[in-house]
C-alpha cells in the first residue's frame, strides 16, 4: 500500500511538469543584488557616519590615546573578528563560477532537473588540498578536493569529491583518526603538510584498506601540475531515481577536457618554495584570459538489484573502485568554469558544500563513509559560520525558492513577516507540501540492508586494487612511485612503523615493490617470493584507465593555458624572433613570458616582463633560449 502511494505521488509530481530551463543567469542576478561597490566612496563607521580613521584620537601630538575614539575602536573591533575558523580539512582552497550544461534528456535515469534536456545551471567549484592550513602550499603531494555546487531550478545540488578515485578509509567513524594522523603531530606541531611522518604511517599500517588510495597519491597523480588538469571523483555510489520511481546506482566523475598533467616530485617540492600559489594563479589567470577549463560529467551506471554489488565489486565500500574497462562511464553533461569570484572571503572561503545537498532524483546508499559525510559537512559548516544561517550567504543561497521555519540564530538576515513559526499551522505561516510536491524516501532493491546490530568492518582483498594499479603504471611511473614511498618512509624515525608498512602492506601488494622500497629506506627486505609478484615488465594490465598518465593514453592533449618562457637579453632574441614565435604559441593558446636580466624594454626592442630575480624555470612548461644573432639586432 505504501509503495503504491509513493508511486502515485511520483506520477502526480511528474504530471506537475518541471521543464528544464537555462537558469544560469538567475544566480548571477541574485549575486549582483549583493554586490557592494565601495570604490571612491567616503569611509564611514558602521552607523554610517563619515570618519577619518587614518590616525588615532590622542590627547595632543605626543599624548595618550583616548577611549572616546569610537570610530577607530569600531574599526579595530571588526578587524579582530575578520576570520572565521578555517576548515578542519580542505582549509586551503580557491574557486570559480561556471555553468553546468546537460548534454541531453536523462529523465530515464533521474528526475534531477539539472540533468534534463536543455538544462543550464550556474555552478561554483572549489578546489583544495586536504592537509595544509590556510596559507600553506597548494603544490605539495596531497589529495585535491573538487567540490561543485549546482544552483539548479529545483534546488542546490552539491557534488563533493576528490581528484583521485578511492579513499583512505571505508567507514566515517575513522575519519577523525585519519585526519589527526595525517595533520601535524600533536606534540611537535610538524610537519604542517604531507604524510611523510610517523603518525600517518602508523594509521596506514592499521588501515590497509587505504593502500590503493595511498598509492594513487604517491604516484604522479598526487602531484598534478594544476587543477585545470585534474579529474574529479565522487568516490561513493549514489542512487538516481526517475519519475517512475526506478532506481539506478551510479558513480560520478569529472573528466578534464584538457586531460591530466602532473609535475615530477622534485619540481613540486621546489615550486612550493618559489610560489606556493602556483595552482590558484594558474586557474585565476586562465579564466581571466578567457581560457576556460572544462570537465565532462560522466557516470558509471549499475543496476539496483538490492545487493549493491556489480560483477564482484562492492558498491558500498568507498575504497573499492570499478575500473572503466569493466563499466565504461557515459557522459551526461559539461562544467565550464568561466568567472572568477568577486571577493575571496565571501565566495571561495564562505562557500559550504555538503553531500547531503541533493535534489529530487539523487539519493544515497548504505556506505558507512557516505552516511557520516551526510551529517558531518552540515555540522562543520554550522560551526564555521558560527551559525546555522550560513546557507543564506550569497554564494550558498539557492535560486530555487526556500521558505521554512529555520528561524533566528546569529546573523539571520531576513525580516520574516507574520507571527507563525510552526508548520502545520492554520494562521497563514509556512504550509506543508502536499504528497505530490515532495518525493518520498525511496529505497529500491530488496532491502536497505538489515541484520543484527553491531560494529562491522568490511572484509575484502585490501591489496588487490593497489596491485592492479601498480601493474598499470609504466616502468618510469613505478620508479617515481617507489621514490615517493622512499621519501615518505625515509622520513619516519621509528623503524618498526616503516618495517610494518613494508612487510604487511607493500609486500601484500607486490614483493618486488616492497623490496625496492625497503632497500631505499634501510629496512629489511622481505624474502624473494614472500609476497605476490606482478607479472609485468611493462604495463600489460587489462585496466590501463587506472593510470591515465601513461604515455599514449590521452591523445590530442591540448596545450591551452600552458606557458613558455623565452630567455632574452639586450642582444639576444629580437622583435623578429618574437614575431616568428608568437603566432605559433597563440594558435595553441600558449602564453609567452620574456625573461631577461631585468624587466623592461631591452636594447633589442623586446620587452621583458620577468627577470631572473622574479621568476623561475619551475613556472614554465618549456624554456626557450633565444639565440645570439650573427649580426646586431639594431
Ligand atoms: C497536488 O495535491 C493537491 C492536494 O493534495 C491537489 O490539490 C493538487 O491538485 C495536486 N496537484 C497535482 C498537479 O496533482
Ligand atoms: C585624515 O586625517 C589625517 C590626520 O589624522 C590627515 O592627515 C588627512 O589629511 C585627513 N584626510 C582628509 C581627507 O582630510
Ligand atoms: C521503470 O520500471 C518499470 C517497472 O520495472 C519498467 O516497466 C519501466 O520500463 C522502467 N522505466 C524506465 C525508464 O526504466
Ligand atoms: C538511460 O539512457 C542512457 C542513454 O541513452 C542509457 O545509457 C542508460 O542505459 C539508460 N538507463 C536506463 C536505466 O534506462
Ligand atoms: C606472465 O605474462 C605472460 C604474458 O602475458 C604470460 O605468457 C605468462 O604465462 C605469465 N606468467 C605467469 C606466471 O602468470
Ligand atoms: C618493454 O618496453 C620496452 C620499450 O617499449 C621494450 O623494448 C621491451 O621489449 C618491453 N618488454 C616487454 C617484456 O614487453
Ligand atoms: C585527434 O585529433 C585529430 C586531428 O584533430 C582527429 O582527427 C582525431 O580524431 C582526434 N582523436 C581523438 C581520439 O580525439
Ligand atoms: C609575463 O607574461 C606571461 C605570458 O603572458 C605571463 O604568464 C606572466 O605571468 C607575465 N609575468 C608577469 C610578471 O607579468
Amino acid at each position: 500500500m505504501r509503495h503504491f502511494s509513493i508511486f502515485l505521488a511520483i506520477l502526480a509530481r511528474l504530471g506537475s511538469g518541471v521543464v528544464a530551463q537555462n537558469v544560469a543567469n538567475q544566480k548571477i542576478e541574485q549575486l549582483q543584488a549583493d554586490m557592494k561597490d565601495t570604490n571612491g566612496q567616503i569611509d564611514t563607521t558602521d552607523n554610517a557616519v563619515p570618519a577619518n580613521t587614518s590616525n588615532s584620537l590622542r590627547a595632543g601630538p605626543r599624548g595618550y590615546n583616548l577611549l572616546e575614539d569610537t570610530s577607530v575602536r569600531k574599526k579595530m573591533i571588526h578587524f579582530d573578528r575578520e576570520r572565521v575558523p578555517e576548515r578542519v580539512v580542505h582549509a586551503l582552497g580557491h574557486g570559480a563560477y561556471g555553468q553546468f550544461e546537460s548534454y541531453g534528456d536523462w529523465s530515464n535515469l533521474t528526475m534531477a532537473c539539472w540533468l534534463q534536456e536543455g538544462a543550464v545551471s550556474e555552478a561554483f567549484t572549489r578546489f583544495s588540498v586536504v592537509v595544509p592550513s590556510m596559507g600553506g602550499s597548494e603544490n605539495g603531494r596531497d589529495t585535491h578536493g573538487f567540490a561543485t555546487k549546482i544552483y539548479s531550478q529545483c534546488g542546490n545540488q552539491d557534488l563533493v569529491g576528490n581528484h583521485v578515485s578511492s579513499f583512505f578509509i571505508d567507514d566515517g567513524a575513522a575519519f577523525p583518526d585519519l585526519i589527526h594522523a595525517v595533520k601535524y603531530e600533536a606534540n611537535k606541531g610538524f610537519p604542517t603538510a604531507g604524510t611523510a611522518h610517523e603518525t600517518a604511517y602508523d594509521f596506514f599500517n592499521l588501515h590497509p584498506e587505504g593502500a590503493f588510495q595511498l598509492m594513487n597519491v604517491l604516484s604522479d597523480l598526487g602531484i598534478p601540475r594544476d587543477v585545470r588538469h585534474i579529474a574529479g571523483n565522487g568516490i561513493h555510489t549514489y542512487r538516481f531515481i526517475n519519475a517512475q520511481g526506478n532506481s539506478t546506482l551510479f558513480k560520478w566523475y569529472w573528466q578534464p577536457v584538457l586531460g591530466l598533467r602532473s609535475l615530477i616530485y622534485d619540481e613540486t617540492q621546489k615550486l612550493q618554495g618559489k610560489n606556493n600559489n602556483f595552482i590558484r594563479i594558474d586557474m585565476y589567470n586562465n579564466i581571466a584570459a578567457g581560457i576556460y577549463p572544462e570537465w565532462e560529467f560522466a557516470v558509471q551506471l549499475f543496476p539496483d538489484d538490492g545487493t549493491y554489488m556489480y560483477q564482484g565489486y562492492d558498491l558500498i565500500i568507498p575504497t573499492v573502485i570499478v575500473p572503466f574497462e569493466v563499466n565504461p562511464p557515459i557522459k551526461l553533461g559539461k562544467l565550464t568554469l568561466n568567472r572568477n569570484p568577486t571577493n575571496f572571503f565571501a565566495e571561495p572561503e564562505s562557500v559550504s558544500f555538503a553531500p547531503s545537498n541533493v535534489v529530487d532524483g539523487v539519493t544515497f546508499v548504505p556506505d558507512p563513509l557516505l552516511q557520516w559525510r551526510l551529517m558531518a559537512y552540515d555540522d562543520t559548516t554550522t560551526h564555521r559560520h558560527g551559525s546555522p544561517n550560513g546557507y543564506t550567504l550569497p554564494v550558498n543561497r539557492p535560486i530555487a525558492p526556500f521558505n521554512n521555519n529555520y528561524r533566528d540564530g546569529y546573523m539571520q538576515p531576513y525580516l520574516y513577516e507574520g507571527d507563525s513559526t510552526s508548520t502545520p499551522n492554520d494562521i497563514g505561516g509556512v504550509q506543508e507540501p502536499s504528497q505530490n510536491q515532495t518525493l518520498e524516501y525511496i529505497t529500491a532493491g530488496a532491502t536497505a540492508g538489515s541484520g543484527p546490530i553491531g560494529r562491522y568492518r568490511a572484509q575484502y582483498d585490501w591489496y588487490g586494487q593497489a596491485r592492479t594499479f601498480w601493474g598499470a603504471m609504466d616502468i618510469y611511473a613505478r620508479q617515481h612511485t617507489v621514490d615517493a614511498y622512499r621519501f615518505e618512509l625515509g622520513n619516519i624515525g621509528v623503524p618498526a612503523v616503516v618495517q610494518r608498512y613494508v612487510d604487511q602492506t607493500l609486500n601484500n601488494i607486490d614483493n618486488c615493490l616492497a623490496r625496492r622500497v625497503a632497500y631505499g629506506v634501510g629496512a629489511e627486505m622481505p624474502a624473494i617470493g614472500s609476497g605476490p609478484t606482478t607479472n609485468v615488465t611493462n604495463s600489460t594490465t587489462p585496466y590501463p584507465s587506472l593510470y591515465p598518465l601513461n604515455p599514449g593514453q590521452e591523445t590530442n592533449k591540448s596545450n591551452a593555458g600552458l606557458t613558455v618562457a623565452v630567455v632574452a637579453g639586450d642582444n639576444m632574441f629580437g622583435p623578429a624572433d618574437m614575431q616568428a614565435m608568437m603566432p605559433l604559441l597563440s594558435a595553441q593558446q600558449v602564453g609567452l613570458a620574456v625573461v631577461a636580466p631585468r624587466i623592461g624594454t631591452l636594447q633589442s626592442g623586446v620587452t621583458a616582463n620577468a627577470s631572473f630575480t622574479t621568476t623561475s624555470n619551475l613556472f614554465y612548461d618549456a624554456v626557450f633560449f633565444g639565440s645570439i644573432p650573427t649580426r646586431p639586432l639594431r
